[in-house]
This record gives structure tokens, C-alpha cells and sequence, in this order.
């Protein structure tokens, strides 16, 4: 792969102080990220991190079924022990205090928390508690996500989102966690990207629990929906001062041509990944164009659903990574186009950052209630290697540079963008793909899960101490 990257000055660093001469994360001095209210975190996953995953009670989830199964994950990886963050969140927290993350965004397992008849399992509660009072302690702000991925597996044996009950289910579990953590948590995501749950494990079986129908998609999209509209009455009245929010993974598709259908498609594409759950969100309504792309799949709505999954929101949390060239797919539908000659990551995502300033100025104008923004997650994976102790993540400092200037550009196009958090803190399981892809600023060792935080990562705190340290 060529990087411009490649040839830059901080490329090959020879000693730990090199690492930190010149200015390689400093953003222009007008941006919006000196403001110091601009709140710099990074994110987790439960199942991403955790491993124990039999221990203290924890019950299975969909995930541990899944990659159980032979040809679901890469090198038949597991989140069995992952980065064993259960026994070792105290170090972690320590090096994200050492690292300056203001904030921390991780994610509460369904699963460890509640038992199959909905009783709360102590201990569960008890490692999650510990996690967000030593936080406190720390004066790190928490943000909590009640659901990335792990649905319990006793749930799934009864249809999982397929089933309307579910979201009863979430609403109960998110009843819970709102009277165990109330005052603790900052604010609270219900769903982390609930397009990859409907899509990647309803519609196309990448994901957990691996059924692909686009009608089951669609259908377990609203009752996803539905949960977190429940959900969200439960947080409210029972932890008032936090804020409450959602997370969504958005895609920006650009057209091969300008001919008229090969802009539909970009338009459709969009629709499928953002309009499908921000309609609804914000609009009370799904996009009418997406059972144009999928005919016929239009899901059971019951009355009042739609005023429930469109209640009021404190901050619509976005995951941004890449985008999607389209042309035509000659009917309704998009095709993808690989563009050559782009830069792209380990993942093989193109790098585009002006992506990401564009849909957050396109939200803007689409919906006029939309609530502030945090990027939740922003980020690359990259083969990276520990060198004399060091990891030189060049392609990462880089990118994540571009990025955080795209969402200034969208702060100074009228957008209220109040925070960014990097996708991840450590390397981790990246579900289907397993260990191989890396997309930490801190490197993990599985072998000895000596944690090494990458160039990268030194960048970021230096860039957060600088801040702090301005009048
Ligand atoms: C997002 C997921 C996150 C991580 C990144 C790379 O879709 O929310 O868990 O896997 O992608």
C-alpha cells in the first residue's frame, strides 16, 4: 500500500523522545479542539475486551455461540479471553488516566448483569460498579453502552430481535442498570450501531446470530428500535441527570457518475445506512425509499411504536469509518465500485475524512431536531508491531488527524459536535475478523497481554496535556 504517510518525518522514530518532537497531532489554531470543553475519550466493548467470559455468572450470548462456530470468525477466534480486561480493568483504567482521555466509553455486558429470569446477578453489577467508580475517582467522564452486540444467548433461543418481547427484555435490563448506576454514568447509549445488528446479523449472517433475510433485517431493526425507545423512558426516570443517547454507524456513498442512476444508488445507499435508523429517530417515520431498494419487507409496526422509538434524545452519538462508491446495480439497488489508487487501511476501508464532515452537515439540514453530536467512534486497524518497545502507528496519526479536521470543518459548518472518541483503547477482538486487525493506541500482546501504547496513542496525550495546560 503507498501512503503519503510514508514519507513523513515522524515515520521512523529512533528514540522515545523523537516520538514526541514536532507537532504531529496538533490541530490548526483556530480549531474547535482547543476548546476545552471539546471532550477527547476513547471506546470499548464488552465482548470486545472482557474474555471471562464464563465466569462470576455470566450466561452465554450470541456472540460466544457464534464464534463458536466453525467459518464465522477468522483463525476460529473467540472473545473467551480477548484482552482479559475482567481481571485486569485496573491497570486499564490507570493507563487511560496516563494517557489523558477525559472520557472513557465502554460498554456494560447484557449477559454478566441479569439472569435468565431477569434477576440481577450481583457480581455482575458489582465488576461494572467498581469500573465506574474508579472512574469517577479518576475524573474521567463515563459513557455507557447498554447494548454492543452480546444479547444473551437465552434471548436469541426465544427469536432474539425477531421477537417484540426483546425489547421489553432491553427496556427491563436498561430499568435495571438506570437504578443500580444512577449518578455514575455521564451518559448512557442504549444501542451501539443497531444497522450492523439488523443488517450484519439478520440480513446478510456476517454477524451474530447469522440469519440473512433482508425482511428479518427490517423487522428486527424496529424492534431494536422499539427497545431503545423503551429504554430511554426507563433511563429518564430513573437517572435524570445523565444524558441519554444512541449510537449509529453512518456510511457515506458517493455515485460512480453523475448519471441520474447512478446518484439513486448513492442516495439509496445512503438510505439503507443512515436514513433507515435516523428517520425513524428523528423523523417518526422509516424512509419510505428503503422498501423501494427491499420491496415487501416492511415490518410490524404497532400503534404508538413510532412515537415511542422517536422520543426526545440528549446526543445522537455517530461511528464513522469509510465510505462506499456505487453505481447502479441496474434496478433498485447499489453495487460497489472499488475505487483504485485510494488509500486504505488494514480493514481495506478508504480513508475519507471530508465523508464524515459531510454527513454530519447533510444531518444537519435533513433533521431539524437533531440533538448535539460525539463521534463515539473513529478509527483504523493496522498490522501493528512493538519495536524496541515501540509501536509506530504513522498511518493511524495520520488518519486520526484528518479526521478530528473534518469534524472541526463540520463544528465550523454550524454542526454541534461536543466530543471524539477514538475506536479503541486496546486492540481487540474485531468480531468476525478476529485478532488480526488491529485498531488499538494500545497494542496488546495476546501471549502476555502486555499492553504497549502505540505513537499514536502518546500523541493524543501530549495533545490533551497541551490543552489543559492553555489559559
Ligand atoms: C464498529 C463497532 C466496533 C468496532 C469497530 C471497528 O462497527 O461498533 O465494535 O468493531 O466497528
Amino acid at each position: 500500500m503507498t501512503h503519503d504517510i510514508a514519507a513523513s518525518p515522524h515515520a521512523a522514530p529512533t528514540a522515545p523522545s523523537a516520538t514526541l518532537e514536532g507537532d504531529a497531532f496538533t490541530p490548526s489554531p483556530d480549531s474547535a479542539l482547543w476548546r476545552r470543553d471539546f471532550l477527547l475519550g476513547a471506546a470499548t466493548a464488552s465482548y470486545q475486551i472482557e474474555g471471562a467470559v464464563a465466569e462470576d455468572g455470566r450466561l452465554p450470548s450470541i456472540w460466544d455461540t457464534f464464534s463458536a462456530t466453525p467459518g464465522k470468525v477468522l483463525a476460529g477466534d473467540t472473545g473467551a479471553v480477548a484482552c482479559d480486561h475482567y481481571h485486569r480493568w485496573e491497570g486499564d483504567l490507570d493507563l487511560l488516566e496516563a494517557l489523558n482521555f477525559e472520557a472513557y466509553r465502554f460498554s456494560i455486558a447484557w449477559p454478566r448483569v441479569m439472569d435468565a429470569s431477569g434477576r440481577p446477578n450481583a457480581k455482575g453489577i458489582g465488576f461494572y460498579r467498581r469500573l465506574l467508580e474508579r472512574l469517577k475517582e479518576k475524573g474521567i467522564q463515563t459513557f455507557a453502552t447498554l447494548y454492543h452486540w452480546d444479547l444473551p444467548q437465552h434471548l436469541q433461543d426465544r427469536g432474539g430481535w425477531l421477537n417484540r418481547d426483546t425489547a421489553y427484555r432491553f427496556a427491563d435490563y436498561a430499568d435495571l442498570m438506570s437504578r443500580e448506576f444512577s449518578g455514575l454514568v455521564d451518559a448512557w447509549m442504549t444501542l451501539n450501531e443497531p444497522w450492523c445488528s439488523a443488517y450484519l446479523g439478520y440480513g446478510n449472517g456476517h454477524h451474530a446470530p447469522g440469519l440473512a433475510q433482508a425482511r428479518y433485517a427490517t423487522q428486527a431493526m424496529h424492534h431494536l428500535l422499539l427497545g431503545h425507545g423503551l429504554a430511554v423512558a426507563a433511563l429518564r426516570a430513573n437517572d435524570p441527570h445523565s444524558a441519554k443517547g444512541i449510537v449509529a454507524n453512518v456510511g457515506r456513498g458517493t455515485p460512480d457518475s453523475d448519471s441520474p442512476a447512478d446518484r439513486t444508488a448513492a442516495r439509496r445507499f445512503e438510505v439503507q445506512h443512515n436514513a433507515w435508523i435516523l428517520d425513524p429517530l428523528f423523523k417518526g417515520e422509516y424512509p419510505a425509499e428503503l422498501f423501494e431498494l427491499w420491496p415487501g419487507t416492511e415490518p410490524l409496526v404497532l400503534d404508538g411504536d413510532m412515537q415511542t422509538i422517536a422520543a426526545p434524545l440528549d446526543f445522537l452519538g455517530i461511528n464513522y469509518y469509510f465510505r462506499t462508491h456505487v453505481k447502479s446495480d441496474g434496478a433498485h439497488g447499489f453495487v460497489e465500485v472499488p475505487l483504485a489508487g485510494v488509500e486504505r487501511t488494514q480493514m481495506g476501508w478508504e480513508v475519507y475524512p471530508d465523508g464524515l464532515r459531510d454527513l454530519l452537515v447533510g444531518f444537519r439540514r435533513t433533521y431539524e431536531n437533531l440533538p448535539p453530536v460525539y463521534i463515539t467512534e473513529n478509527g483504523m486497524a493496522s498490522d501493528d508491531r512493538v519495536r524496541d518497545g515501540q509501536v509506530d502507528d504513522a498511518q493511524r496519526i495520520s488518519f486520526l488527524k484528518r479526521h478530528l479536521a473534518a469534524v472541526d470543518a463540520a463544528i465550523k459548518a454550524g454542526v454541534d459536535v461536543r466530543g471524539y472518541f477514538v475506536w479503541s483503547l486496546l486492540d481487540n477482538f474485531e468480531w468476525a475478523f478476529g485478532y488480526e486487525r488491529r485498531f488499538g493506541v494500545v497494542h496488546v500482546d495476546y501471549g502476555t497481554q502486555m499492553r504497549t501504547p502505540k505513537r499514536s496513542a502518546e500523541l493524543i496525550a501530549r495533545f490533551i496535556a497541551e490543552r489543559g495546560a492553555r489559559v
